[in-house]
């Protein structure tokens, strides 16, 4: 039967043996399942177990540094934070195929990985690598049965031929909210259970067109912007994720102060969803929405328009990329 008792027990003795007395690490996103897969591996292995925080320079305002603080406190996990900004924005430039992008991405997290490891190797090599894929994560990169790849999953179907490591992934035949229930159960904290899902990939597959840092700069005050009115109107829970998106190679003729403003939109896609399989576009307040509208024209420089995205999962999926 299926009980958080059960799987945390079952999980920590498939990991204990697969693991053995060797070296462990794990990268850890910021979300819920790379924190819950992690605080697992170290209810099984302990100090055997380093994570890693990879800073990309794809993360929302805030983000790292809210790993380095709560996570660890709340934890006790060892923890290595590496800033590889300048190496995945190079590996970027200029890139648009939303595929090649995650491709990218998933290559460079596992070459950064692969370089902690070799400082992190005190006790003999790191054999093993934790990641906290989900199975509908399997299911949309085509490893469940009977699927078509829908996305490479920057942890899925963006891992390099030549990985050096052997996966540990304990959540693999979980859904989200197993596992927010499973890390509610392991003693994680609330604020981090309930976090809405960001994927690896974070700020890249949002920026539709090429990724920079004056792009990012812009999608990152945004996006603070629907954040912050969203937790304002206290409907957090009620939303299971809200991407926002910046449509850079897009442009369009405004009016702003006295003058004609030629700026970027930006696409609010706040979705509801049990498992991120299927999603409905949420139904905010339009007051929220208008908020939130008004904000990010008058406050993001170079944005003049604001839209909102009311397609349902299928046809649409949740990120745009
Ligand atoms: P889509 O866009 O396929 O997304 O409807 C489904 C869910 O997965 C998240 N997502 C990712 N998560 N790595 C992740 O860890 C990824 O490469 C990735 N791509 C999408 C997305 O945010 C949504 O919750």
């Amino acid at each position: 039967t299926w009980t958080p008792e059960n799987i945390i027990d079952e999980q920590v003795a498939r990991i204990r043996a697969q693991i053995g007395d060797k070296e462990v690490i794990c990268g850890l996103s910021g979300g819920v399942d790379s924190a819950v897969a992690a605080a697992l591996v170290h209810k099984a292995v302990g100090d055997q177990l380093t994570c890693v925080f990879v800073d990309h320079g794809l993360l929302r305002a805030g983000e790292a540094e809210q790993v380095e603080k709560d996570y660890v406190a709340a934890t006790g996990i060892k923890l290595k934070v590496v800033d590889a900004a300048d190496r995945f924005l190079g590996a970027l430039a200029g890139v648009t195929d939303p595929e090649q992008k995650r491709k990218i991405i998933g290559r460079e997290f596992i070459r950064v990985f692969e370089a902690a490891a070799r400082e992190i190797a005190a006790h003999g090599d790191v054999e093993f690598l934790v990641q906290g894929t989900l199975y509908p994560d399997v299911v949309e990169s085509g490893g469940g049965t009977g699927t078509a790849n829908i996305k490479s999953h920057h942890n899925v179907g963006g891992l390099p031929e030549d990985l050096k490591f052997a996966l540990v992934e304990p959540l693999r035949t979980l859904f989200k909210d197993e596992v927010r229930t499973l890390g509610l159960q392991l003693g994680l904290p609330e604020a981090m259970v309930w976090r809405h899902p960001f994927p690896g990939p974070g700020l890249a597959i949002r920026i539709i067109g090429a990724v920079d840092q004056e792009r990012l700069d812009l999608l990152r005050q945004a996006d603070l912007i629907a954040r912050e009115e969203l937790t304002a109107a206290g409907l957090d829970r009620g939303v299971w994720q809200f991407p926002v998106v910046l449509l850079a190679d897009v442009r369009s003729v405004g009016v702003q102060g006295d003058g004609r403003s030629y700026g970027h939109p930006v696409v609010l896609r706040p979705v509801s969803s049990e498992d991120a399989m299927t999603a409905d576009w949420s139904r905010l307040p339009y007051d929220v929405v208008a908020r939130i509208s008004t904000r990010i024209t008058n406050e993001v420089a170079e944005v003049n328009r604001v839209v909102l995205d009311v397609t349902s999962k299928p046809p649409g999926t949740i990120e745009w990329e």
